[in-house]
């Protein structure tokens, strides 16, 4: 029974990753880019608005402030882990070479969750301001087919969605990959437009708005952040980069701990402006970031939004998708998942099935669950992954003290408890049917170990 606690050792992966030492090109800026890239999203255009109305009202930004703390916390660990190991995998490398396999196996498993559901949510995004930028030359798409059955519009199915997906799947098939600088001009545009919303929608506040500040009271704050967290999703990808960037001791903290300090001070900035320029009530809608210049007559501005989410939000996916894969592909690669999910074609030089599973899986999903279900589920599957990662830093240095991070978690173990106590206290405030299904797909993924991956591991 001890086999299932076995592990990789400290050793091994370090000497895989100076294997690739030649292949390092990533500057800090360009790490700082990828992390943005991945996270400015569907949470931001997307999110801001149904919570606002729903659950937080103008406290919505009190709600990121709160969900950038847990998330600062976690990035402290990713942090120092990133400096200490710098091999890709990030939390499922980790965690294999500290708490040992079967917690690898649960955490890839629950990441996998997390990805494949994220890649569906984001997708909804893409496909309401894809609806949004199109309604401006006067083109629409029927509700029934633009948005999944249960949000109220009396929609069946999501199709702008399920295609981007696919669309983007067939891109990352064929070892189409986001480049650093096609990356780095996608973040310049969506940084830019979030500017012009904020620059544009200041004039537009209306400070009564902001009263009453937080109808829905302190509970309703932390379901908000515990929401809201979907929009900082994202950031811990860029640790997966960790064998590709130069001097990862020093860029990795520096780059993870920059990308999420800014996305901060931009949600806060966004989701003040948008409470301010329209009554929360009025939020409840696909495009919100759109609408409240809408609403004040900014229609170009508008559009321009429109625009600039679309581009922005199709970086997103590709980042998701990618990363997904190569997780999948790690795991397949030490045994615990089939080999055929590490196969890599002969021509495209990608694990070709692999992708085109995550694609259809992800898009099934995509045409008929709705945002929010899905937002819940990601960040459960996320809140779990920083808990993992936080108390792992405690493990990392207990059990090996040679290990000289040049990035150190400062008041270990009290920080990292307080991080791992921070994410558990979010995610118990979601609602209980997301605990139910999370529940379930982690036991499926206890039997899947015990009966499959245990005896097809590597190190057995
Ligand atoms: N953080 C990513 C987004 O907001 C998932 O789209």
């Amino acid at each position: 029974m001890n086999d299932i606690f076995r592990k990789k050792t400290m050793s091994d992966l370090l000497a895989n990753s100076q294997k690739k030492e030649l292949n390092r090109s990533l500057s800090l800026l360009d790490l700082i880019f990828l992390g943005v890239g991945c996270v400015i999203g569907t949470g931001i255009f997307v999110v801001t608005g149904v919570v606002a109305a729903e659950s937080a009202g103008p406290a919505i930004s009190i709600s990121f402030v709160i969900a950038g703390i847990a998330c600062a916390l976690a990035a402290f660990c990713y942090a120092e882990f990133s400096s200490a190991v710098p091999v890709s995998g990030s939390v499922y490398t980790y965690t294999y070479a500290t708490l040992g396999e079967v917690f690898a196996f649960l955490i890839g498993w629950d990441l996998m969750l997390e990805y494949v559901l994220a890649i569906s949510a984001v997708s909804t995004g893409w496909s309401a301001y894809f609806r949004s930028l199109i309604a401006g030359f006067g083109l629409h798409v029927p509700e029934i087919v633009s948005s999944a059955p249960g949000t109220g519009k009396g929609g069946i199915v999501d199709l702008p969605a399920m295609l981007i997906i696919l669309l983007i799947t067939a891109l990352v098939s064929r070892g189409v990959k986001e480049s650093t600088r096609f990356n780095n001009v996608m973040v310049l545009i969506k940084l830019a437009i979030i500017l012009i919303f904020i620059v544009v929608g200041v004039g537009y506040v209306k400070p009564e708005n902001w009263t009453p500040f937080a109808p829905f009271g302190f509970d309703g704050i932390i379901t908000s952040a515990a929401t809201v967290f979907f929009a900082y999703i994202g950031f811990d990808v860029i640790a997966t980069a960790s064998e590709e960037v130069k001097s990862p001791k020093r860029n990795m903290p520096i780059g993870i701990i920059a990308s999420l300090a800014i996305c901060t001070i931009l949600y806060i900035g966004v989701s003040l402006i948008l409470t301010g320029m329209v009554p929360y009530q009025q939020l409840n809608v696909a495009d919100p970031v759109a609408m409240a210049l809408r609403i004040v007559g900014q229609d170009s501005a508008a559009g321009i939004i429109s625009v600039g989410a679309v581009a922005g939000i199709t970086t997103v996916l590709l980042a998701l998708i990618y990363a997904q894969v190569r997780l999948t592909y790690a795991m397949s690669r030490d045994g615990l998942l089939p080999k055929k999910m590490g196969v890599v074609h002969k021509k495209y030089k990608t694990p070709l099935f692999n992708t085109w599973l995550t694609g259809f899986v992800a898009a099934g999903i995509a045409g008929f669950v709705d945002l929010t279900t899905l937002a819940h589920l990601v960040n459960i599957g996320t809140l779990a992954a920083f808990t993992l990662v936080s108390l792992a830093i405690i493990v990392l240095r207990k059990k090996h003290p040679e290990i000289q991070a040049s990035f150190r978690v400062p008041f270990v173990p009290v920080l990292p408890v307080i991080s791992a106590l921070l994410c558990l206290y979010l995610s118990l405030s979601l609602p209980s049917i997301t605990w139910i299904a999370f529940l379930i797909w982690l036991s499926v993924g206890f039997i899947v170990y015990m009966f499959y991956s245990r005896k097809h591991s590597n190190l057995n």
